[in-house]
């Protein structure tokens, strides 16, 4: 199994560049299956989840080419029925999305549920809402959901849902965007994913209104036909370059990132003592002095995404004074590294959903283990801001969604390596 290894301690100087926002990425490849056309999709990235996707949506007969680096084509417009790859399907989350793709284009699915970062249960019973209220009848088991169309077929319907969930309003989007009459989905997260969803869709031909808002209103077409569309930055990644300047000090230029959806992470990395300038389409982030203790409060966008989570709780780590993290999202999520951080020495307090984080001189080298992607890539900032030298395993989590990592942080001057055992 491979590990990176850091000598931590070096501050990050010089540009890095952000890839395309996975999970952006991983709604809008599924969403290529409703396209009677070709799709070129620009800007994604080479992570683990999408090399997944592509090849469960190619194993299902799509045509799928990779003419380009981040750029993948996908022709679906002589796609029949198929189930995709069972085993595949439970190697990641956004699997699920084939749920909503498949019931909209054939008005049938069967789909595995789905694998992935397992930090917290999470239930899809939001989804399943939405697709009963299009219509569907719904076999789920422990195993698979079944979808096939109800008595009176698949109609628009309209769904409240219970908490602004991210997965299932993109479901819902997917399945109602070919279903006839007018979906509406009230109570709809708003994360800049859900636009670009919606984006790459009106693109193709869809008529979605509303995303990016709490009411997203869906009215069904007849078909789709193929286009170009680019993916946006990737938030979260941007963030966790920015969390990771901010613990190990320096001086960097972040591009490709859309400033305006970082404004939340901006402000809280601000008020621990960096010092952050947004330009049009990148931003540069300096720490040299003492990180100051701050409060965070996880919350779906536009508040502080539970995705930083980890990557702000290093931060917090090395700060002077005690700083409270509490988690609204995923209740669990913090026993995904905090004890890993504590074995680097930081100082933390677990009740419940929150943690009270009191800072540290300094974190200490040590053999840490990744288990999900977030609290990967937290740990990884660990090791760059720590003494001496972090052993980081289980990696496969992090390559799941950060794209060459290793090369990015080389090219800041980190001294970090992947080493295979
Ligand atoms: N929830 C339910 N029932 C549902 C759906 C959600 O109870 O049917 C609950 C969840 O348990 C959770 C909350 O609602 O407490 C929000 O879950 P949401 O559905 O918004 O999350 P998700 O769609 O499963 C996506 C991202 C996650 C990110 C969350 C929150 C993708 C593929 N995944 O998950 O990303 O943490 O939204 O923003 O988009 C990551 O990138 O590392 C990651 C885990």
């Amino acid at each position: 199994m491979a590990r990176y290894e850091i000598i931590g301690g070096k501050p990050l100087n010089g540009t890095v560049t952000i890839s395309g926002a996975k999970n952006a990425a991983v709604a809008i490849l599924p969403a290529a299956l409703l396209v009677s056309g070709k799709c070129r999709i620009e800007n994604v990235p080479n992570i683990s989840d999408v090399r997944i996707l592509t090849s469960i949506i190619e194993r299902m007969g799509a045509k799928v080419t990779l003419p380009e680096m981040n750029v993948v084509e996908i022709d679906c417009t002589d796609l029949t029925y198929a189930e995709p790859d069972a085993q595949l399907v439970t190697k990641m989350r956004a699997s699920y999305y084939l749920m909503g793709a498949l019931l909209g284009r054939f008005g049938k699915a069967h789909v595995s549920l789905p694998g992935g970062c397992n930090f917290a249960s999470r239930p899809i019973d939001q989804h399943i809402k939405g697709f009963l209220a299009l219509g569907a009848e719904v076999d789920e088991t422990e195993e698979y959901v079944a979808l096939t169309p109800g008595e009176d077929g698949l109609q628009g319907g309209r769904i409240c849902l219970d908490m602004a969930s991210v997965g299932a309003t993109i479901n819902i989007m997917l399945a109602a965007t070919l279903i006839p009459g007018q979906t509406i989905i009230e109570n709809a997260a708003k994360e800049p994913h859900i636009v670009d969803l919606a984006n790459f869709l009106n693109t193709m031909g869809a008529r979605i209104n509303g995303a990016g808002t709490d009411t997203v209103k869906i009215r069904g077409v007849n078909s789709l036909k193929g286009g170009t569309y680019a993916i946006i930055p990737d938030q979260i990644e941007a963030g966790t370059y920015m969390a990771a300047v901010t613990a190990a000090g320096g001086n960097v230029l972040v591009q490709n990132v859309i400033p305006k959806h970082m404004d939340c992470i901006t402000s809280k990395l601000q008020e621990m003592g960096a010092k952050i300038i947004n330009y049009d389409d990148s931003i540069r982030i300096t720490r040299t002095g003492p990180l100051r203790k701050t409060t965070v409060k996880t919350q779906p966008y536009p508040g502080f995404p539970t995705d930083m989570q980890a990557q702000v709780c290093v931060c917090m780590a090395l700060a002077n004074g005690t700083s409270r993290l509490t988690e609204s999202v995923y209740e669990t999520r913090f026993f995904g590294y905090c004890t890993e951080l504590e074995s680097m020495g930081a100082s933390i307090r677990i009740g419940g959903k929150t943690a009270l984080i009191t800072g540290v001189e300094q974190l200490n080298g040590a053999v840490v283990y990744a288990h999900d992607l977030r609290a990967g890539a937290a740990l990884v900032i660990a090791g760059l801001a720590a003494k001496g030298i972090t052993h980081v395993e289980h990696i496969h989590f992090i390559e799941r969604g950060y794209e060459n990592l290793v090369e990015k942080l080389t090219a800041l001057g980190a001294d970090i390596r992947r080493v295979e055992e």
